[in-house]
């Protein structure tokens, strides 16, 4: 058996006994750090001294965000993504790093301001890295809960929602389950309405969102209005007021992240460059 094998079937039986919220055995210290959406999250720290990162499908749960997570994971080669440790999505489990840092909170709002520009350029730099693969790749789901700032840089977690860009199929008309929630205010548009135009400029929306969030203590739009031609209409009056709102900031700024906020994807940003440039 080599190293990996062997750690292989130690997190799996650590996987397996994991009913519990914690657990100390053979020199694994496992604490649950939280139930998400898809998965349970668990802290280990391993023998060698090290600490990782164990994602638990839940029991109610499918393996398909784990083996999502873990696919682009594989595929992206960034150190604003923590490295994939153990691919074990299929029986249910996998592995990667543990990433430590400030998270992207409103307690931690001043924190974050003082490092606007690196986060901006942070930010600008994932969409890059993950645009760069041979297929681009869309991370679907980035905002605040996602990010942390380690060592003075972001990282992004969370792969579970991720998609190749192009590879969305046609949806069904008249499905709008995520209009009106007021959740999942950092998606466009196009991506609470499912619709399959969805490209890189989702990530350029929520990246811009996260950094508007930042300078003015609230995201640009909030999702209240629920059925399509009223939620359009609702985007487009919010998109009015950020006019407005971005007014006393310096034009070039102001420009460049409107740009990226705009609700017709067409007409939206393709990258966050001219945001990091605006701050130089
Ligand atoms: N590699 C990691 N290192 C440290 N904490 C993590 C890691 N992955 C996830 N977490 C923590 O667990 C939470 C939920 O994990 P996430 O991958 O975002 O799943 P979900 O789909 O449930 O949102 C994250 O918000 C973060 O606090
Ligand atoms: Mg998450």
């Amino acid at each position: 058996m080599n190293k990996n094998e062997l750690l292989q079937s130690a997190m799996k039986a650590l996987a397996l006994k994991l009913e519990l919220d914690s657990c100390s055995t053979d020199g694994f210290r496992v604490q649950r750090w939280g139930i998400g959406g898809q998965s349970v999250v668990y802290e280990v720290d391993l023998p060698d001294g090290r600490r990782v990162c164990l994602k638990l499908v839940r029991d109610d749960g499918t393996t398909i965000h784990l083996e999502r997570e873990s696919y682009f994971l594989r595929i992206l080669h960034s150190k604003h993504f923590p490295r994939l440790i153990l691919d074990a999505a299929r029986d249910g489990f996998i592995v990667e790093e543990w990433v430590e840092g400030v998270p992207f909170s409103f307690k931690s709002r001043p924190f974050l301001l003082r490092n606007l520009k690196v986060i901006a350029r942070d930010l600008a730099q994932v969409l890059q890295d993950l645009t760069a693969t041979s297929l681009a790749v869309l991370h679907r789901d980035i905002k605040p809960n996602n990010l942390y700032f380690r060592e003075g840089e972001v990282v992004v977690l969370d792969f579970g929602s991720a998609e190749h860009e192009g590879a969305r199929a046609p949806v069904q008309p008249n499905v709008f389950l995520k209009l009106g929630r007021g959740t999942h205010v950092f998606q466009p548009f196009e991506q609470l309405a499912s619709q399959p135009t969805q490209d890189r400029r989702v990530d350029v929306f929520a990246a811009a969102s996260v950094i508007f969030a930042i300078i003015e203590g609230r995201p640009p739009y909030d999702n209240a209005q629920s059925g399509y031609a009223e939620a359009l209409a609702y985007y487009e009056s919010k998109e009015r007021e950020l006019v407005r709102v971005l007014k006393s900031r310096p034009p070039r700024l102001r420009t460049a992240l409107f740009n990226a906020l705009l609700v017709d994807s067409k007409g939206r940003s393709t990258d966050l460059w001219d945001v990091v440039n605006a701050f130089e």
